[in-house]
C-alpha cells in the first residue's frame, strides 16, 4: 500500500492494521508506521504486488515446483 502525508511525505509498505480513525503501516525497513487518516492526504492499495517477481528468474517448471513444495505435494 502506499500513503502520502498532508505534508508530502510518500511511504510504501503493507498494512499492518487501520481502524476508523487511524492507519499502521509496515513501511520496507519493517518499522510499523502509525497515522491519523484526518493526517493522509493518500491512501492507496495498489493491484501490483510489493513482492518482487520470480517470472524471469524461475522457469514455469521450477514455480511449479515451488507451490507442490509448499503445497507438500511430491516433487
Ligand atoms: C519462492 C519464494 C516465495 C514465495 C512462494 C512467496 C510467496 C508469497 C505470497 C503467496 C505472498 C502473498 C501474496 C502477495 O502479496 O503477492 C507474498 C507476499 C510478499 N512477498 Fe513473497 N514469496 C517468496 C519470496 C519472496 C522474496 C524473496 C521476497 C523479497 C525479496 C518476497 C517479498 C514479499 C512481499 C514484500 C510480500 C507482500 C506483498 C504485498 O502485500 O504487496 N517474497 N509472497
Amino acid at each position: 500500500m502506499r500513503v502520502r502525508t498532508a505534508q508530502g511525505e510518500a511511504l510504501q509498505g503493507l498494512l499492518h492494521n487501520q481502524d476508523e480513525y487511524t492507519i499502521h503501516l509496515l513501511d520496507v525497513r519493517e518499522q510499523v508506521r502509525s497515522f491519523q487518516r484526518s493526517g493522509l492526504a493518500d491512501v492507496v492499495f495498489p493491484k501490483q504486488s510489493l513482492m518482487p517477481s520470480f517470472a524471469k528468474s524461475l522457469s514455469a517448471g521450477q514455480i511449479d515446483d515451488v507451490l507442490a513444495h509448499l503445497c507438500g505435494g511430491k516433487q
